[in-house]
């Protein structure tokens, strides 16, 4: 295929992003960006929106609308959100999951004023997209996340984590001790969730995700790849197993947390997130789960 060479070329820009990086040099698409804590804290919303209708969707067939209509702000409902077939267990966490969003937005939006809701596309299409995207093929049938509790797992490998390390991203840049507290209190039950996904994920790691013949832990280090790519500012990203030089202590493959070679949570920045959640690298180029880009005064400024 045409796209082998670019991809190769987009690997070992990689490798000297990571390695720039690492010599404390930042490219300026990886800087921080100014901003104020309420902007910054707002900014959050759009992956909390996007967390509490597809955990919500998954687990009950319904959204954000149906249980806390106001925090939507009067910003338009989800396309695409369907129940999922999922297993009791994994219908009972993603259930609890979808509620602690709605009180994330909530707590956001008492203590520094809400967004309105941006458009999101949570349709299958969307998550298989992006599943076509990171495989760098195209699935037949097209991935489904609502199909089975693996692959809505798998489906939601892609969110939490993003969210995380926005929240961790935040904390060098932000004045106030309740800004900071607050983000602390966010960052710590989605670390939470993110932990339990990924735990989830990796009692099943060698099973072959079916029909596409590809293991677990291949699906989930072609997206944390497909995500570093999209971000352009190195790997922040480990997919569930991974080589031992990358491990904790350099002693285990697992990587059931993901975290950097000192066992620290990666960080990203908002325009590195919005690569990543719009699917096409590009801060100024909306798509995938947010088709008309992302709510708030940071997403809209860079948008244009
Ligand atoms: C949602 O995403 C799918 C797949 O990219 C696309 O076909 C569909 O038009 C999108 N819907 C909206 C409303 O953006
Ligand atoms: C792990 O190995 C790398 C080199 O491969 C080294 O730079 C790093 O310090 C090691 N980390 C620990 C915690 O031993």
């Amino acid at each position: 295929m045409a796209a082998r060479p670019y991809m190769s070329a987009f690997l070992l820009l990689l490798v000297v992003l990571e390695f720039v990086t690492v010599m404390g040099v930042t490219f300026p698409q990886c800087r921080p960006i100014v901003a104020d804590d309420r902007d910054q804290i707002q900014f959050a919303l759009n992956l909390e929106f996007l967390e509490a209708e597809f955990f919500l969707f998954g687990a009950l067939g319904k959204g954000l609308d149906d249980f806390d209509s106001s925090s939507a702000q009067g910003g338009p409902p989800p396309v695409g959100g369907r129940i999922a077939d999922l297993e009791p267990t994994v219908r009972r966490i993603i259930e609890e999951f979808g509620y602690q969003e709605i009180g994330h937005i909530r707590a956001i939006t008492r203590s520094v004023g809400g967004i309105p809701r941006p458009q999101l596309n949570i349709s299958a299409e969307a998550f298989a997209t992006a599943m076509n995207q990171a495989l760098d093929t195209t699935l037949s049938p097209p991935f489904d996340p609502y199909a089975n509790s693996l692959n809505y797992l798998l489906a939601s490998y892609v969110i939490p984590y993003v969210g995380l390390v926005g929240y961790v991203g935040t904390i060098p840049n932000l004045i106030r001790k309740t800004s900071l507290s607050l983000v602390a209190s966010l960052l710590g039950v989605e670390a939470g969730q993110d932990a339990v996904i990924r735990a989830l994920l990796y009692e099943r790691a060698d099973e072959t995700v079916r029909p596409y013949g590809l293991t677990v832990a291949s699906f989930t280090n072609r997206i944390s790849e497909f995500r570093n790519q999209l971000a352009m500012c190195g790997v922040k990203d480990e997919g569930l197993i991974i080589p031992v030089q990358l491990g904790a202590e350099n002693r285990t493959t697992s990587n059931i947390l993901s975290a950097d070679a000192g066992s620290l949570s990666y960080s990203r920045t908002p325009p590195e997130i919005l690569r990543i959640v719009y699917g096409s690298g590009s801060e100024r180029r909306p798509g995938g789960f947010f088709p008309g880009g992302g709510s708030g005064r940071i997403a809209t400024l860079l948008l244009h």
